[in-house]
């Protein structure tokens, strides 16, 4: 049986958990003294980086951030979703802001063990855990443990509400065979909620791409970091569309940063953007 130990990825959280909060997304109970250093570490490669291709992991961070936020959001107020798990949380502020800016709504944060203890901690501390707002295990390569997918929300989400997952920063550390199982599991549990939406950020393969080589090369690296398999999904946008599709989504929408310049507080980039964020309906 495969490993369902993804638990190398864990780390990272840490650094993107303070890139949110130097830029003012985050909150005070997130100041983790990993992140601090992971965050100061990283700035020489950050620097280099935007001086040579003027953009950095910080820009695409931010970006899925905010937009990602942007289309939750909207899920909200303009479709009436009232549920919210947010898989892979790590240390994202977002179920914080989310649940202050609109206080009926149910937001469950979701994560391995190890970081969800940490999580929980860090929320307890600081007087941010409430009956709306709680913490799960899941683990999404588990199919029938306490941790899996369909068990946890089995176990713990109200079927009445409208109801939307998040990943951030989770589904390029596997594989295509390995997170299209989760995918198909996602597309299968979310319809017997009255309505059922997945937002996930993705790092497309555009082989067109003028940073391509680099890349396969930082890619080469994390996975090697982080002992998993870092894979770019999608060669297109329209392959994106058909491949949720095919996984069991009835309708799929991929935004790009460009359309975003200037409309959020994004920052911008003179190359070709990396990052997507997809929204899918069942
Ligand atoms: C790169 S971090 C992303 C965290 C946060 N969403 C962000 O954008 O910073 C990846 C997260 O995935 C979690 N993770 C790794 N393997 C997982 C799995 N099999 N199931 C659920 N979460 C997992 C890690 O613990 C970590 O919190």
């Amino acid at each position: 049986m495969a490993s369902t130990d993804s638990s190398g990825i864990s780390f990272t959280a840490y650094y993107t958990g303070e890139v949110w909060r130097q830029h003012g997304l985050s909150s005070e109970a997130f100041n983790t003294t990993q992140g601090k250093t992971l965050y100061y570490l990283g700035q020489p490669f950050e620097k280099f980086a935007r001086a040579v291709a003027g953009f950095s992991t910080q820009t695409t961070l931010l970006q899925r951030h905010h937009m990602i936020d942007e289309v939750v959001r909207k899920a909200i107020t303009e479709q009436g979703v009232t549920q919210i798990v947010e898989i892979a949380c790590g240390l994202s502020p977002r179920g914080v802001r989310f649940c202050q800016e609109f206080p009926d709504l149910h937001y469950l944060e979701a994560d391995l063990p190890a970081m969800l203890a940490h999580k929980e901690r860090l929320l307890a501390e600081n007087g941010l855990l409430t009956a709306n707002h709680r913490v799960v295990g899941i683990n999404i390569l588990e199919e029938s443990t306490h941790d899996a997918l369909a068990v946890v929300f089995q176990r713990e989400l109200d079927p009445t509400r409208k109801t939307l997952v998040i990943t951030e920063g989770l589904i390029n550390y596997f594989d295509y065979q390995t997170i299209s199982i989760f995918w198909r599991n996602l597309a299968q549990v979310l319809k017997q909620f009255p309505a059922g939406a997945y937002v996930t950020d993705l790092y497309p393969n555009f082989q067109w791409h003028p940073m391509n080589r680099l890349i396969s090369t930082f890619i080469h690296g994390l996975a090697f970091a982080t002992k998993s398999s870092v894979t770019l999904h999608f060669k297109s946008q329209q392959a994106i569309v058909d491949g949720f599709s095919q996984l069991g989504f009835a309708k799929t929408t991929v935004h790009i940063p460009e359309a975003y310049y200037g409309v959020l507080p994004i920052p911008t980039q003179r190359m070709a953007s990396l990052v997507r964020v997809v929204e899918n309906w069942v």
